[in-house]
């Protein structure tokens, strides 16, 4: 049969290339139904992009599970060599939809099991930490990340007030100025859930859990010069990368660690292990690998399959939990919000996001854009005493967590080891190699050189100085000295 255009509702198009008008040269007749379908769909091609992490690109995948962490939860997804089709997406947390993609920034790892329970979702980034650790910072936190108000432009002063006001950024912000804030490609840095969550077993037990995903393909940073080049000649690079690299048949590979705490040592761990700005040292708490994850197929359709897809820490599955971090538990209202908003009220049922091998079933209806509905006997409301179909607590497998105390709005309380500087200063001192130092001090010294107000640039110095003296002390005299820092890939702060 041979193939023809059509309207929407599937009937054969004059023409695609002349409009209907009086004659060649005259006025365009508004009922040109075809013209007019013709632009209104193309007035409605673009839905608002996520705020923050615009700019991406993923592929599918799969997860398989090598080891047996059955002892710890009872989730479909861990249980030993369960295989499972996968999604991830990747980001760069600040710039919009065209920002290049060589700009300095924390990468997003936004992951999703189609588990054979419903959809799991491990919204990472690239780093195991954060820059503020109370949702209610959060959208002060991005807008300094983003433009001013007046010239829409983006600003060094206004990034580095907020980080030098908000000192708990410091550990986040080391890594951010280290290497691992300009990775190689997104299939050469890891993935880290970031969070504290939960675990548990199919005894009831639980566990409070840190997820590692470790790059099979190193962890490889790019230099400052050539991410500014990138920036103006292929602001796609990575995204590009990544497609090229699963079209070619390489597929990258990372391996699943996790940190399993006891649940009674969440209580008097030395760090307090619900804050996201932390990190678990291993040596309390070792890496035991999971599994493995492979991204072995692209996207047909970037628009309806990375775009519309809609990560969330809220989409959970029996026997893993959040954790009562004041981050994560923001999150879980935050993201469904912003999709409902984004895409659509009913963006669960785009293919992309509908779980698979799952039928879902419940008593919402109706809105917007419907398109499952329940079968006619199916009743519209709870409670009936029509359908068998009833929730399912000991199925559901919801991991909670005891809490009491009066609501009061204050700062965590401080456990021994925690305060808001000595893991940014033990991440310079011992982890960071001598050459990644020396590039760690061109960076800062060229994002001090964009700063304008005296006031900043000042705390800008004492910030570091808390980190640790010495690197202040090198900061302050190489700056002193006039000594220029690395190329800023622009907007500032952004290299
Ligand atoms: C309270 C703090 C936070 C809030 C309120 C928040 C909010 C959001 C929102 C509204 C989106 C857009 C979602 C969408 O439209 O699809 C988003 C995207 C994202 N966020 Fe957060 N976020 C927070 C903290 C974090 C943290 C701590 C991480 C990492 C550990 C993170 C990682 C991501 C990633 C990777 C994406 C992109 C997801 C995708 O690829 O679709 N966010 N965030």
């Amino acid at each position: 049969m041979s193939q023809h255009l059509t309207t929407q509702t599937g009937a054969p198009i004059p023409s695609d290339q002349h409009s209907l008008t009086t004659g060649p040269d005259g006025v365009t007749a508004l009922h040109d139904r075809f013209l007019v379908e013709k632009l209104a769909s193309f007035n409605r091609e673009r839905v608002p992009e996520r705020n923050p992490h615009a700019k991406g690109g993923g592929a599918f995948g799969e997860f398989i599970v090598t080891e047996d962490v059955s002892r710890y939860t009872r989730a479909a997804v861990f249980q030993p060599g369960a295989r499972t089709e996968t999604l991830l997406r990747f980001s760069s947390v600040a710039g919009e939809q065209g920002s290049p993609d060589t700009w300095r920034d924390v990468r997003g790892f936004a992951l999703r099991f189609y588990t054979s329970e419903g959809n799991y979702d491990i919204v990472g980034n690239n780093t195991p930490i954060f820059f503020i650790r109370d949702a209610i910072k959060f959208p002060d936190f991005i807008h300094s990340q983003k433009r001013l108000g007046a010239s829409g432009l983006r600003d060094a002063d206004m990034q580095w007030d907020f980080w030098t006001n908000s000192p708990e950024s410091a550990h986040q912000v080391t890594y951010l100025m280290g290497d691992r804030g300009l990775p190689r490609t997104w299939r050469h840095m890891n993935g880290y859930g970031s969070h504290t969550f939960s675990w548990m077993n199919a005894e009831g037990e639980r566990f409070w859990v840190k997820y590692h995903f470790k790059s099979r393909q190193g962890v490889e940073p790019m230099s400052p010069e050539e991410a500014e080049r990138l920036a103006g000649t292929d602001a796609d690079f990575y995204r590009r990368d990544l497609f090229e690299a699963i079209e070619r048949g390489e597929h990258p590979v990372w391996d699943l660690f996790v940190q399993v705490i006891p649940y009674e040592d969440g209580k008097t761990y030395r760090f307090n292990p619900f804050d996201v700005t932390k990190t678990i040292p291993h040596a309390d708490y070792p890496l035991i690998k999971v599994g493995e994850l492979t991204l072995n197929r692209n996207p047909q359709n970037f628009f309806a399959e990375i775009e519309q897809a809609a990560f969330s820490p809220s989409n959970l599955v029996p026997g893993i939990g959040i954790s009562p971090d004041k981050m994560l538990m923001g999150r879980v209202f935050a993201y469904p919000d912003q999709q409902r908003y984004r895409i659509g009220a009913n963006y669960n049922q785009l293919p992309v996001n509908m779980p698979r091998g799952v039928e879902v079933r419940n008593h919402q209806h109706e809105g917007p854009m419907r398109y499952h509905f329940n079968p006619a006997e199916t009743p519209v409301y709870g409670s009936n005493s029509v359908s068998p179909v009833t929730a399912d607590a000991a199925r559901a497998g919801e991991v909670n967590w005891e809490a009491d105390g009066e609501l009061i709005r204050a700062a965590q309380t401080l456990r021994a080891d925690d305060d808001d500087f000595g893991q940014a200063g033990t991440l310079y001192r011992e982890v960071f190699t001598d050459e990644e130092k020396a590039r760690f001090h061109d960076v800062l010294v060229g994002q001090y050189e964009a700063l304008t107000v005296e006031d900043v640039k000042q705390r800008f110095l004492q910030y570091w100085t808390n980190v640790d003296a010495g690197l202040g002390q090198t900061l302050r005299s190489r700056v002193a000295a006039g000594d220029s820092g690395a190329t800023t890939t622009q907007p500032l702060g952004d290299s």
